[in-house]
C-alpha cells in the first residue's frame, strides 16, 4: 500500500509544473477507503500564486467527494526526503491526515505523524457540514 502511494507520487512528480524554482514535488494521499488521488506542485509567473504537491494532492480529493484522508506522500528530487510546508500540514489536519511518508527519488524514505509535524494544530468547530 505504501508502494502504490508512493507510485503515485512519483507520477505525479513528473507533471509537476516548476518551471521558476525548478524544484518538482509530486504527492499522492490516500482516503479510509484506500482510494488514491495524486497531486503536484503548480507554479505562477506571480510566483505566490504557487500550489504545493500536497494541497494539490488534498484539493483534488476534496473535490472528488472524499474527505477523510488517512496517510499522505511526498516525493521530491533531494538530498534528503522533503517535509511539507507549515500551510500544507494545516490543511492535512482539516482532513483527518494521520500518517506522512517522505522521500526522495532516490529511495529514502522517512515516516512521520502530523502529530509530530503539527503539535497543537488550530482546530475550530467553526465548519459546515
Ligand atoms: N513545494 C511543495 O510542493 N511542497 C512542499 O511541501 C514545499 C514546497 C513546492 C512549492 C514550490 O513550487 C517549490 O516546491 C519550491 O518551493
Amino acid at each position: 500500500m505504501e508502494e502504490e502511494l508512493l507510485r503515485a507520487a512519483i507520477k505525479a512528480f513528473h507533471n509537476a509544473y516548476a518551471p521558476y524554482s525548478r524544484f518538482k514535488v509530486g504527492a499522492a494521499v490516500q482516503d479510509k477507503e484506500s482510494v488514491i488521488y495524486a497531486g503536484s506542485n503548480v507554479e505562477n509567473v506571480s510566483y505566490g500564486l504557487t500550489n504545493c504537491a500536497e494541497r494539490t494532492a488534498i484539493f483534488t480529493a476534496v473535490s472528488a467527494g472524499s474527505r477523510q484522508l488517512e496517510t499522505i506522500a511526498v516525493v521530491a528530487d533531494a538530498p534528503v526526503p522533503v517535509a511539507p510546508c507549515g500551510a500544507c500540514r494545516q490543511v492535512m489536519a482539516e482532513f483527518g491526515i494521520k500518517r506522512v511518508i517522505m522521500a526522495n527519488l532516490k529511495g529514502d524514505v522517512r515516516h512521520a505523524s502530523l502529530q509530530e509535524l503539527l503539535p497543537e494544530a488550530f482546530q475550530a468547530d467553526l465548519r459546515q457540514e
